[in-house]
């Protein structure tokens, strides 16, 4: 058996992809298209494993997909591929459309085609796993409960529009055709091979570089953080054990205001890396314009998923936070890799 699995090379499809082989003999199949978020060096590491084929490619070509399942006949397909930054989409929306929208509509039109034609053995036991936000809830009141499945949608952004309207299709595919579907709606994940544009590996890659600390606002959005590694885990035991048709919300029970998350990572860089000068890293806090739209806070409700599938997270924040801290202060090749021109072009438009 074998698995297929899109946006292999981001950062939440390369722990899965890493996990997956170290836990499991199943062979996967990987298909990225190698967006300026995708990265080979996230797969570095499997390069060499008999049971990883990396494909590259865009979930957007009908014909490239129907050849994959023709080939390969995964039992599963794990679609991780999209645009995933709620700035770019303020920006540009159009990607988002594209990929987000018409990518997860021609995989399904790739996946029903396929599971029409599977014996019946191979058909019962296929799955389409599609990897969504709890961004498409839209933004709670400070005391409101958290998000719950049956909460009604509300996407306040270009990304999180575009990610409601990709789980309407897949919904929409399971109803009328039948396509065996599973949807997870996770929280913010933060841990390895997060790509330095978003909150928290920003703040350490600005930190080390010596550069302002940027906080959207008044730095009071909260947000609910996940280990990328519970996220992988929690989406292999939907796999598993999840009802098709049925939607899984995954967080970690972490509320966190943008500020304390801050305030943490100055923290323990201040024990793990003090600055020459012996001032606490808070001093290159700069708050700066908001993000336009900004949600005030997520939060997620994952009973069903500890109820229903057993599933709880095994990181605290305390203890993810600090192994991603140690992991890019090992890892600043990777970032630097990372940090090269076009990634420069971005932070300056957008900071500017
Ligand atoms: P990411 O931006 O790091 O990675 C996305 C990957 O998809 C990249 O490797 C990119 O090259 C690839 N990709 C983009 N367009 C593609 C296309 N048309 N065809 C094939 N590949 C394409 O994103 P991430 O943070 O790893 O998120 C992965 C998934 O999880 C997304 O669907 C996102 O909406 C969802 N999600 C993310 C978070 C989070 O906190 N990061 C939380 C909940 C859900
Ligand atoms: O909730 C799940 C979502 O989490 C995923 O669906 C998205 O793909 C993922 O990018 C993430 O979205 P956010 O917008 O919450 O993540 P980001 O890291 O961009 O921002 C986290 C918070 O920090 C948010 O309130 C905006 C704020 N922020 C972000 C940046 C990049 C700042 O204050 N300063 C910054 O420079």
């Amino acid at each position: 058996m074998t698995v297929l699995v899109t946006g292999s090379a981001g950062f939440i499809g390369a722990n899965f992809v890493l996990d997956w082989l170290a836990a499991s003999d199943e062979p996967i199949v990987s298909l990225d298209k190698l967006t300026y978020a995708g990265n080979l060096a996230n797969l570095r590491s499997v390069e060499a494993n008999s049971r990883h084929t990396f494909v590259q490619g865009d979930i957007t070509d009908r014909e490239l997909l129907g050849r994959l399942l023709a080939e390969h006949k995964p039992r599963a397909i794990i679609n991780f591929a999209a645009e995933s930054h709620v700035d770019r989409s303020i920006e540009g929306p159009e990607d988002f459309v594209q990929t987000n929208v018409v990518g997860t509509f021609r995989l399904l039109e790739a996946a029903r085609e396929y599971y029409q034609a599977l014996g019946e053995n191979e058909a019962e036991q296929f799955r389409l796993l599609h990897v969504s936000t709890d961004e498409v809830y839209g933004s709670l009141a400070p005391a409101e409960p958290a998000f719950r499945e049956d909460r009604k949608y509300e996407p306040n952004s270009p990304y999180s529009a575009s990610k409601a309207a990709s789980e309407h299709f897949v919904r929409a595919w399971h109803h009328t055709y039948g396509l065996p579907v599973l949807t997870t709606n996770c929280s913010n994940n933060y841990g390895p091979y997060h790509f330095p544009e978003k909150l928290i590996p920003l703040i350490i890659h600005n930190a080390l570089s010596g550069k302002a600390l940027p906080i959207y606002g008044d730095g009071q959005q909260v947000r609910d953080w996940l280990f990328v590694k519970d996220h992988c885990a929690a989406i292999r035991r939907v796999l598993d054990a999840g009802v098709a048709g049925e939607t899984y919300n995954i967080g970690g029970c972490n509320e966190k205001t943008n500020l304390e998350v801050v305030h943490t990572l100055c923290d323990i860089l201040d024990q793990e890396r003090p600055r020459a000068d012996g001032i606490s890293y808070r001093e290159q806090i700069s708050f700066v314009r908001d993000r336009p739209g900004h949600d005030r806070r997520y939060a997620i409700d994952a009973s069903k998923i500890e109820r229903e599938l057993g599933w709880v997270p095994a990181e605290t924040f305390e203890s993810g936070i600090r192994k991603t801290v140690l992991w890019y202060l090992d890892n600043q090749d990777w970032v630097n890799d990372i940090t090269s021109g076009a990634y420069r072009e971005w932070v300056s438009r957008q900071y500017q």
